[in-house]
């Protein structure tokens, strides 16, 4: 019994803790687009779509096209003269804002990675993307020179892996801005609007977690009687 009211505890206060890296959850689509042409730099072709379904966890959903044959040649011939394999990613964020972020990547390490690579979703503060990098492993290329005709046989699928980065912690206390939310709560306050809707859990655990430890503790010391309640 007091194990499981702890337990249920426990998890409510992950729940919290986790829930509380942004102050609202949010999702994004990201549209991926890029440049094959060697003759056309400017030409930008659909390659696929993203989507993060909840910031905070970093769930993602990717759905891409695999490489035409006439694609194929395109990035074989980047990748023979060791140019940049340029993506543009296509943001539209919950709140309907949208940006265009660029990055690119050697076509030749992407083309020896077999189109593994890994795309960064860098958020602010406030859950709104800062910055998408894709990133290839290039350990294994020595320049494009030892590329082969086998490099590019297979080359179909992409394999991304979509991670989100939110911003990490500043070190130094943010005044302003905790000084603009005091206003916000004041004049919410004010105006009589003030309503606390957090979660039981979300407002008390700092109360609830003593009291599950000290009982924790005392049905430890005291297994007997634990037991005898069963
Ligand atoms: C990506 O999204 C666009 C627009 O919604 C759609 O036209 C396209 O078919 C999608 N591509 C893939 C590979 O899912």
């Amino acid at each position: 019994m007091v194990q499981r009211i702890l337990f249920t505890v426990l998890c409510s206060l992950v729940l919290v803790i986790q829930a509380s890296h942004l102050e609202y959850d949010g999702w994004l689509n990201i549209e991926l687009y890029h440049a094959l042409d060697v003759h056309e730099p400017q030409k930008f072709t659909s390659r696929g779509n993203v989507t993060i379904t909840s910031l905070n966890s970093g769930a993602s959903a990717v759905s891409q096209e695999p490489l035409t044959v006439h694609e194929r040649n395109q990035l074989r011939k980047l990748a023979e003269e060791n140019r940049l394999y340029r993506l543009e990613a296509h943001v539209l964020e919950a709140d309907g804002t949208r940006s265009k972020f660029l990055t690119s990547s050697k076509a030749c390490a992407l083309a020896k990675s077999q189109l593994a690579d890994v795309l960064w979703v860098s958020l602010d503060h406030a859950g709104s993307v800062t910055a998408v990098t894709q990133s290839v492993n290039n350990g294994n290329t020595d320049n494009c020179r030892d590329l082969t005709a086998r490099d590019f046989e297979a080359l179909d699928d992409f394999n991304t892996d979509v991670y989100v980065k939110p911003m990490e912690s500043a070190p130094i206390p943010d005044t302003a801005s905790f000084i603009q939310k005091m206003e916000r709560e004041r004049e919410a306050r004010e105006r009589g609007e003030t309503k606390d809707n957090r979660g039981f859990f979300a407002k008390y655990w700092m109360y609830i977690v003593p009291v599950a430890i000290l009982v924790l503790i005392s049905g430890a010391t005291n297994p007997e009687a634990a037991g005898g309640q069963r």
